[in-house]
Formats: structure tokens, sequence, C-alpha cells
């Protein structure tokens, strides 16, 4: 498990919001495991910090690359290349945002249980089983690096419904 410490350095990434062509894009695999990479991931850290994001996704700041950073506390986790090898059909409703769709809230299905196989910042395969908020989480910013968002998925629009009908029409 890669983990990085949160810093307190205040980086300057550009939140790329709904409709912006890059969110649809399938993110390129990484394969150079190096310094830049390692820069990126802690920006991108520090930019989920200072959004109060629970995961930040690379195409959410303008990179098409499979690199996402999820949240836990004082600390983030760094997922490179994720894979999910398998979802539970046991599934549950919650309710979703997304740091590119600003004040808009759906309810997402999402399986309870996945596991996941990833990279770590320095180019290991892990394999894990991962169940709880951090499922959930997941799943939300691999969709990110699959061009998908989760209006795609929501069952309903709880909150901004309103935005939602504006940006589709821009
Ligand atoms: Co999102």
């Amino acid at each position: 498990m890669t983990k990085i410490i949160k810093i307190s350095i205040v980086a300057d990434m550009p939140i790329f919001k709904y409709p912006e062509p890059i969110l649809r894009k399938t993110a390129k695999t990484i394969s150079v495991f190096n310094d830049e990479l390692k820069q990126l991931a802690q920006d991108m850290v520090a930019e989920m910090y200072k959004s109060d994001g629970v995961g930040l996704a690379a195409p959410q700041v303008g990179i098409s690359q499979r690199l996402i950073v999820v949240n836990h506390g004082k600390e983030a986790r760094v997922y490179i290349n994720p894979e999910i090898t398998y979802f539970s059909p046991d599934k549950k409703v919650g309710e979703e945002g997304c740091l590119s769709l600003p004040n808009i809230f759906g309810l997402v299905k999402r399986s309870k249980k996945i596991h996941l196989k990833y990279q770590d910042i320095n180019g290991q395969v892990i394999r894990e089983k991962i169940k709880g908020l951090d499922s959930i989480i997941l799943q939300h910013e691999v969709d990110h690096l699959n061009g998908i968002l989760f209006i795609d998925r929501a069952e309903k629009i709880v909150k901004g419904q309103d935005i939602l009908d504006s940006l589709q029409n821009e």
C-alpha cells in the first residue's frame, strides 16, 4: 500500500468541470514510474485536500492518465492503472457528488465489495479486496479513467438538476 502523508504545499491544479471533453476520454495506461509521476501524485493529493474531495482522478486535473488518489484522513492512497477484477452482486444505493460536477448530487447503485488490481507509485502490482466507502470511492474514480461520470449511472439526481440541465444545454 502506497501511503503519501498529507503535505502542506498548496498545489494550484485546475479542476476540469463537466462538460470538458477530457472527462469523457479513456485515460492512458502509465508505464513510466519516475519522479515526475511521484510529483503528480503529490500535487493531486494536495489538490484533493484543498478541494475537500474524497478522491480525485488525473483526468479531472486535465491529465488523461490512469492515476487516482483517495482521501484517507491523515494520509492519502495512490492507485496507478487500477482495474476492478470483481464486483460483488450485492449492491447498495448511496449519494454521490464529484469535484467536476459541483453542487450536483445523485443516487448511484454500486457493488458493496470489489477486488482491485493496481500498481503502487513504484510500479509494484498489488491486489486488494475492498469494501465499505473505499469500494464506492474507487468505483467512482475508476469510472473517471474510462470517461464515465456518476451522472451516467445515477438512478436519480437529488440536487442540482437545474445546474445539470443548463450544462447539458450549453
Ligand atoms: Co468524480
